[in-house]
């Protein structure tokens, strides 16, 4: 493996990192040689799969937080830097919705918390990573958005079409911002993928949603991985600001 495609010993963050997409990147990250921090609120399921990956001989540490909580997001940063001085990587993945309602009936609560639960944590965990990126002149940061933030879909929901809107915001902004340092700020737009949640909320429609997909099949979490890896690596160093969308040629601009 080239240089440019080498992630070995790079220190990761991965938010969500215990299941669906984050798992993945855990894993794909854990076998290129990455040191992985798995940052989770799931102690129980953060701790197996740290566990894992740390069985396969990687460099890993298991951070338990809730990445809307600004104060247990400052002290998991602390925590990574504590162990290994730096953070390279920060892959944003913690996040996601259960139900959707009708406007009308879309309570207000409901709005603040997956506002904070998929966009705060963004600018929470971007917050915390940015200045030590800075001082190590090298980043790369990768924000996982969805095919709700780039288009209308009724199947996902008001307020997380919004905040994976944010999202594509927040991304472009801040790579402007960081460009001069090093630091590219990506996102990428999964399209369906049967993570345990998702797999529970689409049970009962799964083959009406795999007929709007040209590809007739939800995307595996490893292939969305993949993506995430590849703007993880040193070679992606003149992509900045830009939505990767995977999901199968279901939407496309
Ligand atoms: N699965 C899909 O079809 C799909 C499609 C588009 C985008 N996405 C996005 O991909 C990301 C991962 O979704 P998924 O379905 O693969 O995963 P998932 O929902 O199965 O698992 C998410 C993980 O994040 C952790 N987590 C949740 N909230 C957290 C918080 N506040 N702090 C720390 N950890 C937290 C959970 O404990 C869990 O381990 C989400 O941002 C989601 O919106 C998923």
């Amino acid at each position: 493996m080239n240089e440019r495609s080498s992630i070995k010993d790079h220190v990761t963050v991965v938010t969500g990192g215990a299941a669906g997409i984050g798992e993945a990147v855990v894993s794909r990250f854990a076998a290129e040689g990455a040191r992985v921090a798995v940052v989770d609120k799931d102690p129980d399921k953060g701790n197996s799969i740290t566990e894992k990956i740390k069985a396969d001989d990687a460099d890993a540490l298991f951070v338990r937080a809730d990445v809307t909580s600004a104060s247990e997001t400052k002290e998991a940063f602390r925590l990574v830097l504590e162990r290994w001085g730096k953070v390279e990587i920060l892959v944003n993945c913690a996040g996601g919705f259960f139900e959707t309602h009708a406007i009308e009936d879309q309570k207000e609560e409901d709005w603040d918390a997956i506002l904070a639960w998929n966009l705060k944590s963004v600018f929470l965990c971007c917050r915390e990573a940015a200045p030590t990126m800075k001082k190590e002149g090298y980043g790369r940061i990768v924000n996982i958005s969805s095919q709700a933030g780039r288009t209308g879909i009724l199947e996902t929901a008001l307020h997380y079409g919004a905040a994976k809107a944010g999202i594509l915001g927040l991304t472009r902004r801040l790579s402007v911002e960081l460009a001069p340092h090093g630091i590219t700020v990506n996102a990428v737009a999964p399209g369906v993928v049967l993570s345990p949640r998702v797999a529970e909320i689409h049970k009962d429609r799964l083959p009406e949603i795999n007929k709007t997909i040209p590809m007739a099949r939800p995307g595996g979490a490893e292939e969305i991985a993949d993506g995430i890896w590849y703007l993880s690596t040193p070679g992606s160093s003149y992509i900045t600001g830009v939505t990767l969308d995977i999901n199968g040629g279901r939407w496309m601009t």
